[in-house]
């Protein structure tokens, strides 16, 4: 451990922050850009244990952030590690998917009373994007309406940036208040007959605000207008999902959605999403071309496993409680 403060200008932390910064656009890209991380917090870290991680200059901290939500057991957790290991020893990205990917769409069917079958992905941005593309392929409709200010990735149909988005990105898109009923009404009256799919987060969970349950009269509302008009109530599990409820946050207010988009926690740490659907989807999932090189790689799929089981042994929702 060294005593050098991160924005020392010597500190390790402080030369690959000027590294980057000739390098890499911004410092740094996304979330994590340089301009984002305030002078004496660390960008740059070197490992994590347990409920803690270490930066590069050799400081430890406790990790109140989870590392923005996938660290659910505590750092390089020995079960979980073991399972990614197992297969990383043997090969992760092969020539198609290893046994890991049926085992964990099992669980999660097993897990999640909506869920009929199971897809998997890499990023949150991949899962909520592949949910909004069932439900406009398995409804032949095109307006989705999704929550002012709600979060749900960085791809140009959502991502709360709109450099390089055009109108056209967003031309079917439908905005509500989240938990306002009446709202969400106006906007089902206003998509008509071309309802696609009601997008909902797990609970209110935008940036810099007083976060809020979801009211269970907004979520039955929500799935009434689904049953009524045919259209996906597609719940955006990625930040909650394993926090709140194993089987899905919204069985906290008894609603079920049609199509569910995971990551984060899934596999404590290791890159992983999923989405979750229905029967009523599962022609429009098994047509639709959605796919990625990575994400059919084993170690993730093992650490997931290990994490659900886990999550379901020590029932993780209410340790969280
Ligand atoms: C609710 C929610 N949806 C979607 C995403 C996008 O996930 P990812 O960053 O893995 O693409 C996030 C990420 O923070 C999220 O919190």
């Amino acid at each position: 451990m060294t005593d050098a403060s991160p924005d020392l200008p010597n500190s390790l932390d402080a030369q690959l922050r000027r590294r980057a910064a000739s390098v890499i656009p911004g410092g740094m890209w996304g979330h994590m850009r340089a301009a984002a991380v305030p002078a004496g917090y660390p960008q740059f870290f070197a490992g994590g244990e347990g409920a803690r991680v270490r930066d590069v200059d050799g400081r430890d901290y406790i990790d109140f952030m989870c590392s923005w939500g996938p660290i659910i057991l505590g750092h390089r957790h020995p079960e979980v590690e073991a399972a990614a290991r197992e297969q990383l020893d043997r090969g992760d990205c092969l020539d198609g998917p290893t046994e890991h990917a049926v085992r964990l769409a099992e669980k999660m069917v097993a897990l999640i009373p909506h869920a009929d079958w199971a897809l998997f992905q890499k990023n949150g941005s991949d899962a909520m994007t592949t949910c909004v593309t069932l439900a406009r392929a398995g409804t032949a409709r095109r307006k989705v309406l999704v929550a002012k200010g709600a979060y749900h990735g960085a791809v140009p149909w959502c991502s709360p940036s709109v450099l390089g988005v055009t109108a056209e990105d967003r031309a079917h898109l439908i905005y509500y208040t989240y938990n306002d009923v009446e709202s969400l009404d106006a906007a089902v009256a206003e998509a008509g007959d071309d309802l696609a799919a009601i997008v909902a987060s797990a609970f209110k969970h935008d940036l810099a605000i007083r976060q809020q349950l979801p009211d269970a009269a907004f979520a039955r509302a929500a799935r009434a207008h689904c049953d009524r008009t045919g259209a996906a109530l597609v719940l955006d599990d990625v930040r909650a999902g394993f926090r709140l409820n194993l089987g899905g946050s919204w069985e906290n207010v008894g609603i079920r959605p049609d199509l569910a988009g995971y990551s984060k926690a899934i596999a404590n740490g290791y890159p992983l999403s999923a989405v979750t659907g229905n029967d009523r989807f599962r022609p429009a999932a098994e047509q639709v071309f959605v796919t990625g090189s990575f994400w059919y790689s084993g170690a993730p799929m093992a650490a997931a496993v290990k994490t659900l089981e886990i999550l379901e042994r020590e029932d993780g929702p209410a340790r969280l409680a």
